[in-house]
């Protein structure tokens, strides 16, 4: 089991005012899983996502990632969390402008702590993982949405991070761009030399439906989900 969460509660705001956003969120992710994380919007999915990944504290309940057991402190207390077990991707990339591919993954690895020399050379590593080994010297206005997603993705796999963190990682791109980003995530679950899961939080049930398994967000909790279930989601007009 590598991500084992218990009971994690969440809520803003006081009195009146106190919205109860997770309210007892159970879930498991194992090795080398996919998992998508589907709900309406604002059920809470990506404030899952910020206490997984050490952004933000819950109010109640545990997070055990690996050897690691966090959840109820401050951002301040899991920095390590942040730098060496988590990589996150974001809807809009996040790239910086002005650096080049290889940069712009190398600058993570730098800011963390690890040398230029190093950084540059697993740069190049992750950059050819995700495909893009003949576009390392392009900035990102050079180069299409989805292989800046994929940049944004050798960023998030160079640190050897265990789980990735996805928070509605297609949103930005065209139906072809987000199925190869989906093949390209299972393909990195599948690599047991690097033992990774990935949790990915999607509108779109088609792709949720090429995950190992999907879960869905509803009143503050986890649960199993099917792909029918799924396309319900969408019945009551909600949008993001
Ligand atoms: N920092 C915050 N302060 C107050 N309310 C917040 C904060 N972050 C999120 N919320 C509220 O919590 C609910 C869940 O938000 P969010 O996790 O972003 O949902 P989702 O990602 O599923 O759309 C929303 O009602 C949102 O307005
Ligand atoms: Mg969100």
């Amino acid at each position: 089991m590598m991500l084992r969460i218990e009971s994690l509660t969440k809520a803003f705001g006081s009195g009146a005012n106190k919205l109860h956003v997770l309210k007892g969120v159970d879930m498991t992710i194992e090795e080398g899983e996919m998992v998508a994380l589907m709900g309406p919007s604002g059920s809470g999915k990506s404030t899952l996502l910020n206490i997984i990944g050490g952004l933000l504290a819950a109010d109640a309940g545990s997070i055990a990632l690996d050897d690691r057991t966090y959840g109820l402190k401050g951002p301040a207390s899991v920095v390590d969390v942040r730098r060496n077990q988590v990589g996150w991707i974001f809807q809009d990339f996040h790239l910086i402008d002005g650096l080049s591919a290889i940069d712009n993954v190398a600058f993570a690895l730098e800011v963390a702590g690890v040398s230029s020399k190093e950084a540059e050379q697993r740069a190049i590593e992750a950059l050819e993982r995700v495909g893009l080994g003949d576009r390392m010297q392009f900035v990102p206005e050079q180069l299409s949405g989805g292989q800046q997603q994929r940049v944004a993705i050798a960023r998030a796999i160079a640190g050897e991070r265990r789980l990735l963190l996805a928070d509605e990682p297609t949103g930005n791109l065209d139906i072809a761009s987000a199925a190869e980003v989906l093949d390209l995530f299972k393909s990195l679950c599948a690599d047991e030399s690097k033992s990774m899961s990935i949790l990915m939080v999607t509108h779109d049930p088609d792709l949720a439906s090429k995950a190992d398994r999907m879960l869905l967000l509803r009143d503050g909790q986890t649960v199993a989900s099917d792909i029918r279930s799924a396309w319900g989601l969408d019945e009551g007009g909600e949008e993001e």
